[in-house]
């Protein structure tokens, strides 16, 4: 998908996100984040509005952010406590922010967002130059599932109510493993349009991006519970360390 840049995301979707992008795991993804970092520094990649960063940084966490989109982060600033985070304004694969970190993490499928293995492969190289020796790099992604899916290609009715019809639209392309997805709103007033454009990978592709920055699997789990990870998970939480 063309003229997809960092900041896009937040242009069609900062208005709405904390309302419509609720994935119903934040409690949890925070629960265990924060059980891990202690008094560490930590840097969330594609901060967004706060879901995350805010609930650790009102527990106490040292936590920065970089996001794409000033839009998002504005919505950020304007939350309780959203002025007091430092975040830089960049694309997340050059993690180019100063210092160093004992955690690092990357919800939400967010990895995907990405669009090409480049620059996956440079987010991993660029987070590992980060990270302190013994730190860890924490991974949530989908499982990628073709399920519906005929000629590389489905629609999903989203929601329908008397009002309005919210589809989903995908094509795939598996040589490079992206996935175009256009959510098409349609009410009485309009059609409103929201693409995202997604390159999705499995998780032993993962593993080898973090080796290849020099950084081993630590930990994969099949949800925030810490519960395995099996054939049948959806998504993984996979946590990476930098060897000491
Ligand atoms: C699905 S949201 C996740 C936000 C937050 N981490 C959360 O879990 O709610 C994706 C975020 O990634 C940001 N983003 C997407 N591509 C980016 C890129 N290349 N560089 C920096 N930020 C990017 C968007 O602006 C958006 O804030």
């Amino acid at each position: 998908m063309d003229n997809f840049e960092p900041a896009t995301f937040g242009e069609l979707n900062a208005d709405d996100y904390d309302e419509l992008h609720d994935p119903g795991t934040t409690d949890e993804t925070v629960a265990l984040i924060s059980s891990m970092v202690g008094t560490g520094r930590v840097l969330e990649l594609a901060i967004g509005t706060g879901r995350i960063a805010l609930p650790l940084a009102k527990g106490g966490c040292d936590i920065s952010g970089i996001d794409g989109s000033p839009d998002m982060v504005a919505k950020l600033r304007d939350k309780p406590g959203g002025d007091k985070i430092p975040v830089k304004i960049g694309d997340f694969a050059d993690v180019d922010i100063s210092g160093t970190f004992d955690h690092v993490f990357l919800v939400f499928n967010t990895l995907f967002n990405l669009q090409t293995q480049d620059d996956q492969v440079r987010c991993f190289a660029n987070t590992a130059k980060r990270l302190n020796p013994g730190g860890t790099f924490l991974i949530e992604a989908f499982v990628p599932n073709f399920t519906g899916f005929t000629e590389n290609q489905r629609v999903k009715t989203k929601r329908v109510d008397a009002q309005s019809v919210w589809l989903e639209a995908v094509q795939h392309d598996p040589i490079n493993q992206n996935f175009d997805f256009q959510r098409i709103r349609i009410t009485e007033a309009g059609t409103k349009l929201v693409p995202l454009p997604l390159r999705y990978a499995y998780p032993a592709e993962i593993n080898l991006m973090a080796r290849l920055a020099g950084l081993r699997l630590k930990h994969r789990w099949g949800n925030w519970d810490r519960s395995a990870f099996t054939a049948d998970s959806t998504f993984h939480i996979s946590v990476y360390e930098k060897p000491v």
